[in-house]
């Protein structure tokens, strides 16, 4: 994996969807401006980092409304997570407004973006360091993010989904975190849509872990969402697109599974009876 660590990964975008490459940092930002003020969206910068806004979406909801978080970006050969965050916020269901809270970071490691390279300018994995148990130490990405991890757990108190690649494989798989002893509706929901898009990644391994079913579940490393996992938000999901396979097909797979990912939270919510819950940070 080090030469594929260390190297630039970039994709043409297609005519339709703007052209450029898939690093293309101004045009995306544009686009995310865009899109933010024609659907209501709330701008808050969590950052700078390494110079650049580490930028956060907030869509308010009525009162009581299940609370979820996607996250995007931690590495930058990844780009099919921050386009997949456009497309999706592009083709909101107007039935989701005010009936989910949702928050967005639409593009953490903003750095790595512009070059194409998985970690960011300093070499530092923005995905590794959330959780002292483990010897990685935080990039500059997660220092800011754990500076916010109250208001982070907040928002994503009914589920997290954060947005990746795999760009050495064709297969898709995703990492799921439920609080069973096996994968349930969550993981079911997630991989039913990825299937939709790209094959499941065959039983085995992946990245060291063992996958079954396109699924690597409750696995404990020091990333983000297995440290929000660990700071008891209800689920949280890691969903890789194959980058073997072609960009656009990823953007739309991702945007997908980020559809689904609120669907099901919003099922999940419809039929479990409200408990106490700790208030917004
Ligand atoms: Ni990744």
């Amino acid at each position: 994996m080090q030469e594929a660590e260390r190297r630039s990964w970039i994709w043409p975008r297609s005519p339709e969807a703007g052209a450029g490459p898939s690093n293309d940092l101004a045009a995306w930002r544009h686009r995310l401006h865009e899109l933010a003020a024609q659907g209501g969206w709330r701008l808050q910068e969590l950052g700078p980092v390494l110079g650049e806004p580490l930028t956060s979406l907030h869509l308010p909801a009525r009162r009581g409304a299940p609370r979820l978080l996607i996250a995007s970006g931690f590495h930058g050969e990844e780009p099919a997570g921050p386009w997949g965050v456009l497309a999706f916020m592009a083709a909101l269901p107007s039935a989701w407004r005010g009936a989910v809270d949702l928050r967005l970071l639409p593009l953490v490691n903003v750095s790595g973006f512009s070059a194409g390279q998985r970690f960011n300018r300093l070499g530092e994995n923005p995905n590794r360091g959330y959780l002292p148990a483990f010897p990685e130490a935080p990039s500059a990405e997660g220092r800011v993010l754990k500076r916010h991890a109250r208001r982070l757990t907040a928002w994503a108190r009914d589920g997290l989904l954060t947005c990746h690649e795999d760009v050495l494989l064709a297969h898709t798989y995703a990492y799921t975190f439920e609080p069973h002893r096996r994968p349930g509706a969550l993981t079911r929901a997630l991989l039913s849509e990825a299937a939709r898009h790209f094959e499941l990644h065959p039983d085995g391994e992946v990245d060291g872990c063992p996958v079954r079913g396109g699924c690597v579940f409750n696995h404990r490393d020091s990333s983000f969402e297995a440290w929000l996992t660990a700071r008891g938000v209800a689920v949280a999901a890691c969903y890789e697109t194959p980058g073997q396979q072609p960009f656009e097909r990823r953007v739309a797979a991702q945007a997908a599974v980020m559809r689904a990912f609120v669907a099901q939270r919003l099922r999940a919510s419809a039929s479990s009876p409200a408990s106490p819950r700790p208030a917004a940070a």
